[in-house]
C-alpha cells in the first residue's frame, strides 16, 4: 500500500536533500549541512512564535522579564539565532539579513563557501495578533578568493537555492534547489520536516489577487489597470477574489498552492516599492519560477535585476503564468 509505505518509510528534508546532492559529482554534503542549520533556525522560531501569545505572560519577548531584563522582540531574537547558526555551520562567508545594516563577513576560520541573504522573520506585523509569519532564504555560492559584498550583490538567477517556512496552522518549508519546488511540513512530535507536498506546481491561471489596495490612490496605470480588470473582466470571465494577509510568505504561499497573483507593486510615495530584492523578491521569484509560475518587476523578469545595495527594493508582480503574462502586456502597452 502507497499510504502505509510513505507513512513507515519517512522521507525527511535531510533525506531529500542528500538524495538530491548525491547526483552532483563531488558532492561533499556542505549543502546539506547548510540547509540543516538553517532547518534548526527555522524549528526555534516556530517553537518562540507558537509561545508568543504567552509572552506577555511569562516575559519573553519585546518586555521585561522576571530578572528585570529587557527581553528581546521576536525579530531581532530570530535574526541571532539565525546568524549564529549559519557562522557555527563553517559553510558560509557572508550573511545579508533583514535586520542588519552591514552584511557578516564570517570570520576566516569559519568560513565556507556559501553566502545566505535572509529576512528572519517576514511579517512582523502580524505577531501580536498570531497571523501567520514567516523566514525567507536564499543561498548563493562565493567566487574564489576572498569574500567581497559582490559575491551576494548578483542576479536572483544565480542563486542555488531559496526558501521559506511559514508559522502558520502547520509550520511549512518550501525548498528549491534549481530542480522543482517541494514542500515539507513540520511533525512536531518528532521535531522532523516531512516531505508532504512534492513537486508543486502552480495552477497555469488562478482566480485570486493579492495586493494593499490601500495604496490605490499611488499606483501607476497598468498595475491600476489590472486590478480594475480583476474586479470587472473585460473578457466575461469571473471576477477574482481578493485575498491579502500582509505577510509575504502567507500571501505566496497560497499563492503557490492556489494560483493566482501576488504584488506589491510601485507607487508614487515608493517607487521602488516596498518588498527587498536579496531576500524577499529575489527567493520567492526563483520559487515562482521553479514552480512553473512567473516574476516581473513591472520593467523585466525579476531574477535578471542585479542588485546595487544589500537592501534594495524593487516592485513585484509574481504567480501564475497567465496571470503575470497580462500584467507584463499592460506595461508593455505603457512602453
Ligand atoms: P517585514 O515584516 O519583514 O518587515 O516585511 C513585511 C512585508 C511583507 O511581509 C508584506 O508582504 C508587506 O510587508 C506588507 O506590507 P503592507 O503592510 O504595506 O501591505
Ligand atoms: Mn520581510
Ligand atoms: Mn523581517
Ligand atoms: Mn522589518
Amino acid at each position: 500500500h502507497a499510504a502505509d509505505a510513505k507513512r513507515t518509510d519517512l522521507m525527511t528534508i535531510t533525506r531529500f536533500v542528500l538524495n538530491e546532492q548525491s547526483k552532483h559529482p563531488g558532492s561533499r554534503g556542505d549543502f546539506t549541512i547548510l540547509l540543516n542549520h538553517i532547518v534548526l533556525g527555522c524549528k526555534f522560531v516556530c517553537s518562540a512564535v507558537n509561545k508568543a501569545g504567552l509572552a506577555k505572560l511569562i516575559g519573553l519577548a519585546g518586555d521585561t522579564n522576571v530578572q528585570g531584563e529587557e527581553q528581546k522582540k521576536l525579530d531581532v531574537l530570530s535574526n541571532e539565532v539565525f546568524i549564529k547558526a549559519l557562522v557555527s555551520s563553517g559553510r558560509t562567508s557572508i550573511l545579508v539579513s533583514e535586520e542588519d545594516e552591514e552584511a557578516t563577513f564570517v570570520e576566516p576560520s569559519k568560513r565556507g563557501k556559501y553566502c545566505v541573504v535572509f529576512d528572519p522573520l517576514d511579517g512582523s506585523s502580524n505577531i501580536d495578533c498570531g497571523v501567520s509569519i514567516g523566514t525567507i532564504f536564499g543561498i548563493y555560492m562565493v567566487k574564489d578568493g576572498e569574500p567581497t559584498i559582490n559575491d551576494v550583490l548578483q542576479p536572483g538567477k544565480n542563486m542555488l537555492a531559496a526558501g521559506y517556512c511559514m508559522y502558520g496552522s502547520s509550520c511549512m518549508f518550501v525548498l528549491s534547489t534549481g530542480s522543482g519546488v517541494n514542500g515539507f511540513t513540520l511533525d512536531p512530535s518528532l521535531g522532523e520536516f516531512i516531505l508532504t507536498h512534492p513537486d508543486i506546481k502552480i495552477p497555469r491561471k488562478g482566480k485570486i489577487y493579492s495586493v494593499n489596495e490601500g495604496n490605490a490612490k499611488n499606483w501607476d496605470a497598468p498595475t491600476a489597470k489590472y486590478v480594475e480588470n480583476c474586479k470587472f473582466p473585460k473578457d466575461g470571465s469571473p471576477a477574482k477574489s481578493l485575498r491579502y494577509v500582509g505577510s509575504m510568505v502567507a500571501d505566496v504561499h497560497r499563492t503557490l498552492l492556489y494560483g493566482g497573483i501576488f504584488m506589491y507593486p510601485a507607487d508614487k510615495k515608493s517607487p521602488n516599492g516596498k518588498l527587498r530584492v536579496l531576500y524577499e523578491v529575489f527567493p520567492m521569484s526563483f520559487l515562482m519560477e521553479q514552480a512553473g509560475g512567473q516574476a516581473f518587476t513591472g520593467k523585466q523578469r525579476a531574477l535578471d535585476l542585479v542588485p546595487t545595495k544589500i537592501h534594495e527594493r524593487s516592485p513585484i508582480f509574481l504567480g501564475s503564468y497567465d496571470d503575470v503574462e497580462e500584467i507584463k502586456a499592460l506595461y508593455a502597452a505603457k512602453e
